[in-house]
């Protein structure tokens, strides 16, 4: 996937960008990062500015990297041309051609489906574009936001896994999404 070329991003939506972070983005990445309700069912945050920067840099980094396994990009909100959260494909079998998809987004936004026009453009062009095979997500089984996207998107539940991790000190059961290209209806 990653060596797909040219560059199959940005990708525009009707309401929304989806491309690289950008160095000037961190105030509007801390915005939602330091946000303890977005970040409440996240492995990481409510971020200082510090775990914002250091988000920041690594986020430069993946672009830097080649073969590129990890694509986190940044929604960018048309109308107002802020950046309100982002989205991520994180190539987790190269052979396989599955992938890992995340998302999160400023919580002034939710509830307008723009996560799932993000992830609907994500999983078109995975499909459509990389030729891949299977796109999978989790979440925290209290997460109904997450998961509700994820159904949205005709994703399906394949499993729930008790206290499969710790997530800020505390274990946690999680759901399992995935679809698959056969199942890929646009
Ligand atoms: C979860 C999250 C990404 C949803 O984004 P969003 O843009 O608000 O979602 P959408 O507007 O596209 O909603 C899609 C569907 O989910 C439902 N939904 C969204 N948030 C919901 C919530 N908190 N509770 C119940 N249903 C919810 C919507 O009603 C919609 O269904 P509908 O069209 O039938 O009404 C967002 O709340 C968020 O960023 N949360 C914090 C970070 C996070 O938890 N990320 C996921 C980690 S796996």
């Amino acid at each position: 996937m990653t060596a797909v070329d040219p560059p199959w991003y940005p990708i525009r939506t009707p309401r929304l960008l989806i491309r690289d972070f950008r160095l000037e983005d961190v105030e509007d990445a801390h915005l939602y990062g330091s946000d303890p309700e977005v970040a409440r069912y996240m492995p990481w945050g409510p971020n200082s500015p510090e775990e914002t920067a250091a988000f920041m840099a690594r986020s430069l980094n993946e672009q830097a990297t080649w073969p590129r396994l990890d694509h986190g990009f940044a929604i960018q909100h048309l109308a107002s041309e802020r950046v309100i959260g982002a989205i991520a494909l994180h190539l987790r079998d190269l052979e396989g051609r599955a992938v890992e998809m995340g998302y999160c987004l400023n919580r002034s936004f939710w509830r307008q489906g723009l996560v799932t026009e993000a992830a609907r453009a994500m999983l078109a062009v995975a499909f459509e574009t990389l030729g891949l095979r299977r796109v999978f997500a989790t979440c925290d089984v209290r997460n109904v936001g997450a998961y509700a996207v994820m159904e949205k998107l005709g994703m399906r539940r394949e499993g729930a896994f008790r206290q499969d991790r710790i997530v800020k000190g505390t274990p946690r059961d999680t759901y399992l999404y995935a679809i698959l290209a056969d199942e890929w209806t646009g």
